[in-house]
């Protein structure tokens, strides 16, 4: 019936809108957690804690977290919120998340003083135990170890490998092709010390967790690429051909963003990098490059012009072949040119 698919289309997109992509994302999940013998069958008493708190339910937080699987796919997986966020940082995130990341999506609900205290006891009871040190002197490459520690931290609360993950953070399904070893053990050390402003937290990781981490996330060079394509389909034919959607859906999924930031407004600082030490704007790029010239900068790597002779190599933007599709660079331009800023109109007196 036409009728009932445009309306379910709508919705769809509707989703979509609300958080990239999380269509599928909620019943992987919930297979993962049935399925897979990682979680503990036993729902924990922290989590019973949190999924039976009265305020909990009233607000409907979990219409956007998930929990042991179940729940929404807009905000970070809370298993391991405990873990990450100190009792601080989580009482002052919910006083006013737009205070701490600009832009959030997340409601300011106006907790009274008892509710904050509540909210603020049983997130930080959800954490689950574990010994990174008995991790890393288990057997297995770095890379293992590192993919133990990511699962074990949930690291995936915010980051997609694959089909798996939440949208929170960049893509990491081609982390490898982007950033260097050097690069992830820097950031890795202390996130906010390196970008004041980023959403992701400092794990306090100690000098082999951070090698065995960064081993593991530098190994994704694509390899579950295909997982992503088959997802992303489904995703495709919802969007109802929407091109600068899934052009944004194939700017996150190479971790565009994780350089030229999520709208290009540019992100990361790129040390040594000439003429400013920062990653470029795309913005405006749409303006300069067609679809054939913006396929064809993506086809080769593109190293900036060092800022000084010493000191580190600053970050080439990659070189995509065999990575990105000639169809998928052309979505990626629907994309940058619907974030181009509209040409101003000459205003009198202003
Ligand atoms: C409309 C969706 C939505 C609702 C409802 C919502 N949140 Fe959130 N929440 C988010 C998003 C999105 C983020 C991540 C920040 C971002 O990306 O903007 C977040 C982040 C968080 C974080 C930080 C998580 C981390 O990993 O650091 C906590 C804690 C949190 N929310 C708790 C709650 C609680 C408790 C409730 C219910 C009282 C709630 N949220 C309701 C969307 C929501
Ligand atoms: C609460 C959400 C959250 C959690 C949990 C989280 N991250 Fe992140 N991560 C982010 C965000 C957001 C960024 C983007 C940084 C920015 O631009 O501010 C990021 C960036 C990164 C990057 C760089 C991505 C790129 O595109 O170059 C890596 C690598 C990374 N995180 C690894 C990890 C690892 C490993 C863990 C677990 C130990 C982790 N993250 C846990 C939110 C999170
Ligand atoms: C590791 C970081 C990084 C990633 C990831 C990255 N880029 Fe870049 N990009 C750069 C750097 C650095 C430059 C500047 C290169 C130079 O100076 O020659 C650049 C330049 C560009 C330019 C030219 C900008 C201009 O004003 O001339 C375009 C277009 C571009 N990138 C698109 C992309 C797209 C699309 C993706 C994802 C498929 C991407 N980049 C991923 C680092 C990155």
């Amino acid at each position: 019936m036409p009728v009932f698919s445009r309306l379910k289309r709508f919705y769809y997109y509707y989703i979509f809108l609300a958080s990239l992509l999380p269509v599928a994302c909620s019943t992987s999940s919930v297979r993962q957690a049935t399925a897979g013998g990682e979680r503990e069958a036993a729902v924990s008493v922290a989590v019973a804690g949190f999924i039976n708190n009265g305020i909990v339910q009233q607000k409907g937080c979990l219409t956007c977290h998930s929990i042991g699987g179940k729940g929404g796919t807009v905000g970070p997986g809370l298993d391991q919120v405990g873990n990450r966020r100190s009792a601080d940082w989580l009482r002052r995130w919910l006083i006013n998340p737009n205070d701490v990341k600009n832009g959030t999506r997340m409601p300011n609900f106006q907790f009274s003083e008892q509710e904050l205290n509540e909210l603020v006891d049983v997130l930080s009871r959800l954490k689950k135990e574990f010994d990174p040190q008995m991790i890393l002197a288990g057997s297995g490459n770095p890379a293992e170890k590192g993919e133990q520690l990511f699962k074990s931290y949930d690291c995936f609360a915010c980051h997609r490998i694959g089909s798996k993950g939440r949208f929170i953070g960049p893509n990491l399904t081609w982390l490898g092709r982007r950033k260097s070893v050097e690069w992830e053990k820097n950031w890795l050390k202390n996130p906010p010390a390196y970008k004041p402003d980023t959403f992701m937290p400092d794990f306090g990781l100690t000098p082999g967790e951070i090698e065995a981490l960064a081993a593991f996330v530098t190994s994704q060079q694509g390899q579950r690429n295909s997982e992503v394509k088959k997802w992303e389909e489904n995703v495709i034919f919802f969007l109802d051909s929407r091109p600068r959607e899934i052009g944004e859906m194939f700017y996150r999924r190479f971790g565009c963003d994780g350089c030229h930031g999520r709208r290009g407004e540019s992100g990361y600082r790129n040390p040594n990098a000439a003429p400013k030490e920062q990653m470029p704007r795309l913005t405006r790029v749409a303006r300069k490059m067609d679809k054939a010239q913006l396929t064809d900068w993506l086809m080769s790597g593109h190293r900036p012009q060092r800022l000084a002779t010493e000191g580190s190599e600053p970050l080439s933007c990659p070189d995509w072949k065999g990575a990105v599709t000639g169809d998928e660079a052309g979505y990626i331009y629907d994309f940058l040119l619907s974030i181009a800023p509209k040409k101003k109109r000459f205003k009198f007196g202003g």
